[in-house]
């Protein structure tokens, strides 16, 4: 049995997002939004009057994304290309960058890698993903557990916070042996900065990196960039991120469904940081967790998987697509 159903009490439209305009419940929202630019807070223009509490992002702002983009397309790419930093546009892209680990097979565990970034002065740590189909199907299958995070990795977190079993597992493969390498660039290199991408399982992988390296090295600026993330623990998991003195950034393409599995029904929910592209070069920023009230932020305009697309998950991430079959 699968959960189709994003998951809340709301009914998914016949007519899916552009009826949303038209819902009743709009009123009173077009109320204060009417209200908020006579007071000039807002622009009046009817197209702006659904981004209630959404930011618009600038070109510039988007365009400081493909770097990260790059290294999260990378990361599709063999160990051995990866390991001679070979693996064509998305290497290219960030020519200088110094990888110090690669592993992984792609298969029992999923490829990794760990470098050093001149020119973004950070220490960089990249998940590679999996196929999206089946993703998704083992994403709905209403049977996907939660569980306590192993307290060895992750000391001092609650037990009130639970993460999917699949991914704290795949996690745990290759914790130890990137924490000691992030640890070891941290002191060699003289850099306070980590980064964690990667799309799709990757980038829940890279999700779970920013509360593991926040608890194992407090002095760490974190960061992480993710695409296509699906949900990956609880709202305690939720709230823990967003505590955790993190930069993250959460990237949801289009009508992508991935970032809508598994369902706030089956007792999930993703923390703050998402940004919805639209369009390309059209992207707003989402407030709050898991945003269900913007009708430009993923989880309205892909109120169901039938109203979703998994082609949109593997891009264009403003120009850049993200998958085994763009590794050249
Ligand atoms: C927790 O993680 C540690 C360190 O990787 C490992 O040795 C231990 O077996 C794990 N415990 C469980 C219950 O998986
Ligand atoms: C933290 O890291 C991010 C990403 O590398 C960087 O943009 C930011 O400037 C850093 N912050 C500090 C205080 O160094």
């Amino acid at each position: 049995m699968a959960s189709v159903e994003e998951g809340t009490a709301r009914k998914p439209s016949p007519h899916g997002f552009s009826s949303f305009k038209c819902f009743p419940g709009m009123y009173p929202f077009l109320l204060i939004s009417a209200a908020l630019s006579a007071c000039g807070l807002i622009s009046a223009s009817p197209a702006d009057l659904h981004r209630r509490a959404v930011t618009q992002l600038s070109a510039a702002e988007l365009a400081r994304f493909a770097p990260f983009t790059q290294f999260a397309r990378a990361a599709y790419c063999g160990t051995d290309i990866l390991s001679d930093w070979t693996c064509g546009e998305a290497c290219e892209a960030n020519s200088d960058f110094q990888v110090s680990l690669v592993g992984g097979d792609g298969d029992a565990v999923q490829i990794y890698y760990v470098g050093y970034s001149p020119s973004l002065e950070a220490i960089i740590v990249a998940h590679e993903g999996t196929d999206p189909t089946q993703l998704e199907s083992d994403l709905t299958d209403v049977d996907i557990p939660l569980a306590t995070l192993n307290s060895t990795l992750f000391p001092g977190v609650s037990s009130s916070v639970e993460v999917h079993t699949g991914f704290q597992n795949e996690h745990a493969l290759t914790a130890d042996i990137i924490l000691a390498e992030v640890k070891s660039l941290m002191s060699s290199v003289g850099t306070n900065n980590i980064v964690a991408v990667g799309h799709s399982l990757g980038g829940a992988l890279a999700e779970i990196d920013t509360v593991f390296f926040r608890v194992n090295i407090p002095s760490a600026n974190i960061s992480a960039m993710t695409y296509g993330t699906p949900r990956v623990g609880n709202p305690a998991w939720a709230a823990l991120v967003d505590s955790s003195d993190v930069n993250f950034k959460r990237i949801d393409n289009m009508q992508d469904l991935i970032p809508i599995v598994p369902g706030r029904s089956l007792g999930y929910e993703h923390p703050a940081g998402e940004i919805h592209i639209l369009s390309p070069g059209d992207a707003v920023s989402c407030p709050g967790d898991d945003d269900a009230t913007d009708a430009d932020c993923q989880i309205e305009s892909v109120p169901t998987i039938f109203q979703g697309n998994i082609l949109d998950h593997l891009g264009p991430y403003e120009g850049i697509y993200i998958g085994t079959i763009y590794c050249t």
